[in-house]
């Protein structure tokens, strides 16, 4: 095993620096763009509240293991795993082996189409900056967009050559540098789009439907929407946190930086949802849009408020922002594998798996559906964009993190396992004992629960 992992390979400058490019990863188009309109189309408070729980025991717990993984490890996620893991045997080495491939394979899923919707919101943005009159078109300028191949895949190639820059430049020059550019902005934005509908009406009811809960209409389905939707959020399941991880160089506040990053994660979404709910409002609109809330419904309402083209391009700035610096982890995943395990310099490396991506994501820009001869469950003749989507939210990120919180609950020696929260004075050995609790037993049963209702085993459905 080549020791050139824990040194020579780079790492944050600072422990600030890592919780901006953490929560850059987390903070994306899951908060901006799926838990506004999931929410809407769950009915709201009770549906957010279910998601704050998720969010608290499992999500977190799962965070802290792939911190800590990532620390001790100080590899990519299929090296860090397979070296933790030693003691379980073949047991580990098979897990280690099925966790990073599936980790690798969904970032580069992952990345091909989350670049063509991220690529859309620099059309969107361009086009407020053109002060272009969006009123009641947005919706068929939306639909054109998407059925228009060469332009979704210039804005695609146009992305990708962002995401890939910033990647050949590292961890501290690159992705540091650029998340702590990027996250204060996109909170300082956000901040005045807040104060921004506070003055232009429907903040009190959008915050009435987020906060308050109404049971009545929350269904089985919506408590595990809400859990996958925890991982998809938090980046996890997919190495992202581990390959982060693996770049500190203080493993002492892994646990209150992680806290830090699901904080700012689940305010931001918050945030969020509470900006676009007011415009809706205000309008007069209802907030089950569905998934084309943000490009379809958003930009025709902007236009009609005061300042719209502004506004408008404001917002879809916090949108291509927030979607560059988790595309960023999604690229370094794949990049910091292939230079840990095959020892290739990082630039090969990052043009080369970027170049991949961009080509797979070309059939999401394209608007290609999957071969009609695969069967259903992997989306023969379904659009190809919605099969990745489907494919890796529902299985490969839960499967993901199961196989994380098994290593990390069963496999990782007491030291390990127990080094993030070394700092901790006082409550420390709650902590401890609580989280291991969770990652041995709550979080793996929970994730099933979710994978089997993705696989249709079980169905809450009401
Ligand atoms: N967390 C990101 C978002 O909310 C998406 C993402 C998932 C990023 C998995 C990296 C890994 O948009």
């Amino acid at each position: 095993m080549s020791d050139t992992s824990k040194s020579g390979r780079g790492g944050f400058a600072s422990s600030l620096g890592f919780m901006w490019a953490a929560a850059g990863s987390a903070v994306g188009l899951g908060n901006l763009w799926k838990f506004p309109y999931i929410t809407g189309e769950y009915g709201g408070g009770a549906f957010v509240l279910v998601y704050l729980v998720c969010i608290l025991i499992v999500g977190l717990p799962l965070m802290y293991a792939e911190l800590i993984i990532g620390r001790r490890g100080g590899k990519d996620i299929l090296g860090a795993l397979r070296d933790l893991t030693k003691g379980a045997g073949l047991a580990g080495t098979l897990l280690s082996w099925l966790a990073g491939g599936m980790a690798v394979l969904s970032g580069l899923l992952i990345l091909s189409f989350y670049a063509v919707v991220a690529g859309w919101a620099v059309h969107f943005f361009m086009l407020s900056v053109g002060g272009l009159d969006l009123g009641e078109g947005a919706g068929e300028t939306f639909g054109a967009l998407v059925g228009n191949g060469p332009v979704s895949a210039a804005w695609h190639t146009l992305f990708m050559a962002m995401t890939i820059f910033v990647v050949t430049r590292g961890i501290k020059g690159g992705i540091e540098t650029a998340c702590k550019i990027l996250m204060p902005t996109l909170v300082g934005i956000l901040s005045i789009l807040l104060v921004y509908v506070a003055f232009t009406g429907g903040l009190g009811e959008s915050l009435a439907f987020l906060f308050k809960p109404d049971f009545s209409k929350l269904s089985g389905d919506a408590v595990l929407e809400a859990l996958g939707h925890a991982f998809f959020t938090l980046s996890l399941g997919m190495g992202v946190m581990v390959t982060y991880g693996s770049y500190l160089k203080d493993e002492r506040h892994v646990v209150r930086d992680g806290f830090w990053v699901a904080l700012l994660d689940t305010v931001i979404a918050l945030m969020a949802g509470a900006v676009i709910f007011a415009v809706v409002f205000s309008n007069d609109l209802e907030a089950s849009a569905g998934p084309g809330l943000l490009f379809a419904t958003l930009p025709g309402l902007f236009a009609g408020m005061p300042g719209g083209a502004l506004v408008s391009a404001a917002f879809f700035l916090l949108v291509v922002f927030a979607a560059l610096s988790s595309a960023i982890s999604l690229l370094e995943v794949v990049v910091a594998y292939i230079v840990d395990e095959f020892g290739v310099p990082r630039l090969r490396a990052t043009l080369g798996m970027g170049a991949v991506i961009w080509l797979i994501g070309l059939a999401s820009a394209f608007g290609l559906n999957m071969p009609v001869f695969l069967p259903e469950a992997l989306g023969g003749g379904q659009a190809v964009l919605d099969t990745l989507d489907n494919l890796t939210t529902k299985y490969l990120l839960p499967l993901g993190g199961l196989l994380i919180a098994i290593a990390a609950g069963w496999m990782l020696s007491k030291q390990d396992r127990e080094s993030g929260f070394s700092a901790l004075r006082g409550n420390g050995d709650r902590l401890v004992s609580s989280w291991t609790f969770l990652i041995r037993f709550v979080t793996p049963v929970l994730i099933l629960l979710v994978i089997l209702k993705g696989i249709g085993i079980i169905d809450f459905g009401d």
